[in-house]
């Protein structure tokens, strides 16, 4: 059993441990995971802050992507500009995952959208594959893997694997909520996988949920959560 974590504005990742694992510790997203936690969150209001979330998330993966020069003219006189230089594929795990994609096509007007349908045996807690959207190909340089949560990282090692034996170049984990066992997960099975997170709770419960996590991201979306 990993050490629990503490959560918080302060707390920073072991760079040793998680190379790779960048979290979010701006105010506005503390303030909205505190919404998206609290279960008294009704489903509109939970998918509103999952886009809010996703916004803020996707502008900090993007950070190091590159531009190149474009031409422009302002009203006063021409300048050269910069825009993204780099394709980018969004890669939704559903359902719960489809709550993430709006925003991030508001932040990247020009990526492609592929849907993987996973869902988690819940005896097993083992990844089901039952769609799959990707094209023959591979046809950008970066891939968005987007999920709110990460728990065992079952889910999201699969969808790694697929876009990886798809040919995905570069591969970006974009999650809401992480727990410990999931981050090692991806880092032992992806180490070149960038994991971008809101929020690294302290463990998984004996039903592999997230604590103290949000409950289903799924279900609380989609208002199934009886
Ligand atoms: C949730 C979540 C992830 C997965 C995380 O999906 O959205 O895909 O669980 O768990 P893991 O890291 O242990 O694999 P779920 O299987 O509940 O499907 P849903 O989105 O259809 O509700
Ligand atoms: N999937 C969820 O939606 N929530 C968890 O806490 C774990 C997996």
């Amino acid at each position: 059993m990993p050490e629990p974590i503490e959560s918080g504005a302060t707390w920073r990742p072991d760079p040793e441990r998680w190379p790779r694992f960048h979290i979010s510790r701006h105010p506005a997203v503390l303030h909205k995971l505190a919404i998206l936690r609290d279960e008294d969150t009704e489903p509109k209001k939970f998918r509103e802050v999952v886009r809010e979330l996703s916004w803020l998330l996707g502008y900090e993966a993007l950070a190091d992507v590159s531009t190149k020069p474009i031409a422009i003219r302002t009203p006063i006189e021409p300048m050269e500009a910069d825009e993204l230089a780099v394709r980018i594929g969004l890669v939704p795990i559903l359902r719960a995952g489809l709550g993430m994609v709006d925003a991030m096509l508001e932040l990247m007007p020009t990526a492609e959208v592929w849907h993987l349908g996973l869902f988690r045996d819940e005896r097993t807690l083992r990844p089901v594959e039952y769609y799959n959207k990707l094209p023959d190909s591979a046809t950008v340089d970066l891939s968005l893997i987007l999920d709110p949560m990460l728990a065992t990282g079952g889910s999201a090692t699969a969808a790694i694997e697929v876009l990886k034996r798809w040919g995905a170049a570069r591969i970006k984990l974009v999650n809401l909520i992480a727990a410990p066992e999931g981050v090692d997960a991806v880092t032992k099975a992806h180490p070149d996988v960038e994991m971008h997170c809101a929020a690294l709770d302290r463990q998984l419960n004996e039903r592999g949920y997230i604590m103290p996590g949000l409950g289903d991201a799924g279900d609380r979306q989609f208002g199934t959560a009886h």
